[in-house]
């Protein structure tokens, strides 16, 4: 694919093309014979008008001139795909002056709220709340504490200091943004939280965070384009989807996502929710589990190598992270480290080596190795990483036999912690 290299390593018996009909009777589901309902992800390039486009920009602009942070309040879908945006395209510290996106109400650590507060005190801030239900606990009760303290801060001003991002047509935040007249965006109602990374929910505070959606957006309209026309024998997002299900058949019931980028982390993150949400239904599915190498090899490491053989690895790394310069260590005269061995190869390919030897132990220890790999860490390739996952996983939860569109777990917690709090 464009952006996007794939390969495996696992059984040399193990024959991809024979699960084509698979494959294909997962795909008719997708396209045509469930399709509909949930799946308004799939038309990637429209789900913002150009009238939605000119608005969120409008705003952006303003939010990056006035303000010093932009606040994201929102939980689950409605706050992992930004995050793990961000951090994907950021550099590792702050090193210019410009506005700082943070992230609350994805928990109820009453100490969080307060730091954050404090943090937020002398800041010049926005607060951009997400949330497509409108009901959920965490978001809510920061999203009040924080609403009180831009009333408190700007005064006749707030208002302005308050974005909301929602469902057009229902829910209690939809009601409070039209009550207070508060500017909102919307995200569409054909589209679950944790396929909303392309819609406003996403969009507006990797914007504002100062990078390009418009080429996001173009690196997943270009991998649609191309998911859609190859066949499954050229199609990695299909056969990534057959080969975790014919692994889940085998008894590998926990899918590890490693990488060897420290600023994939979130990634990560909004990998096993798109996953393990779509997929772990009926008392099945596989556990989605991460680990940050080299940091894990050495806490995980011998899981990895020597446990319980019920794990498959999924490599995800960037060829080469984003950087202007190479990094090399000087060769030194006494060579007491006896690292001079090193000093011909830059950093990045001793991390390269570092991943080659890994996949090869693992692989050694009879781990099967999936590996996804791109050459940069750069818009388009986020946008071509986000749809080729969320295509992928529709595909894999259909082959599982589920509806990857729906979450009863998750909203059976949401009902219990209501209904607990209610008890008097
Ligand atoms: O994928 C999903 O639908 C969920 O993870 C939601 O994003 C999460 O529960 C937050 O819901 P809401 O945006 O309605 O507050």
């Amino acid at each position: 694919m464009k952006y996007i290299n794939f390969d495996f390593a696992i059984d040399e018996s193990f024959d991809i093309n024979s699960y084509e009909q698979i494959a294909l009777r997962a795909f008719t589901d997708l396209h045509i014979k469930r399709t509909g309902k949930m799946s308004g992800w799939l038309e990637c390039e429209k789900l913002l008008k150009d009238t939605e486009k000119k608005q969120m920009f409008k705003i952006v602009k303003e939010v990056k001139k006035e303000a010093d942070v932009l606040v994201v309040i929102g939980i689950g879908g409605s706050y992992l795909g930004a995050k793990a945006a961000i951090d994907f395209l950021s550099d590792y510290y702050k090193f210019e002056e410009g506005l700082e996106v943070i992230f609350v109400g994805n928990s109820l650590s009453e100490k969080y709220l307060i730091d954050t507060a404090k943090y937020l005190e002398n800041k010049n801030f926005y607060i951009n709340v997400i949330s497509k239900s409108g009901g959920t606990l965490e978001p809510a009760i920061a999203f009040r504490y924080f609403k009180d303290m831009v009333e408190k801060k700007y005064k006749s001003e707030a208002k302005k200091h308050i974005i909301i991002t929602t469902s057009k047509n229902s829910g209690s935040l939809r009601k409070i943004s039209i009550r207070e007249g508060y500017r909102t965006l919307f995200i569409p109602d054909n589209i679950g939280g944790r396929y909303s990374v392309l819609t406003p929910v996403g969009l507006f505070p990797i914007a504002c965070a100062g990078f390009d959606v418009e080429k996001i957006l173009e690196g997943a309209k270009e991998t649609k384009e191309e998911v859609d026309s190859v066949s499954y024998r050229k199609n990695p997002a299909m056969q990534y989807a057959v080969i975790r299900n014919v692994l889940y058949k085998q008894g590998k019931d926990i899918e590890v996502y490693s990488t060897f980028n420290p600023n994939m982390r979130q990634f990560l993150e909004w990998l096993k929710q798109l996953f393990g949400e779509s997929e772990c239904k009926n008392f099945a599915g596989i556990f989605p589990a991460s680990l940050i190498l080299s940091t894990d090899l050495h806490s995980m490491g011998q899981l990895m190598q020597q446990g319980k053989r019920n794990i498959f690895e999924t490599f995800i790394n960037a060829n080469r992270e984003n950087v202007k310069n190479n990094l090399y260590l000087e060769k030194d005269k006494n060579d007491l480290d006896n690292l001079n061995f090193v000093t011909h190869k830059n950093i990045n390919e001793i991390n390269k080596i570092a991943r080659l030897a890994t996949m090869k132990a693992h692989r050694e220890g009879k781990v099967p190795i999936i590996d996804i790999s791109f050459e940069k860490q750069d818009e388009k390739t986020l946008g071509a990483m986000f749809y080729f996952f969320e295509y992928s996983c529709a595909i894999s939860a259909y082959i599982l036999g589920v509806n990857p569109f729906n979450q009863p777990g998750v909203e059976a917690y949401k009902k219990n912690i209501k209904e607990i709090l209610n008890k008097k």
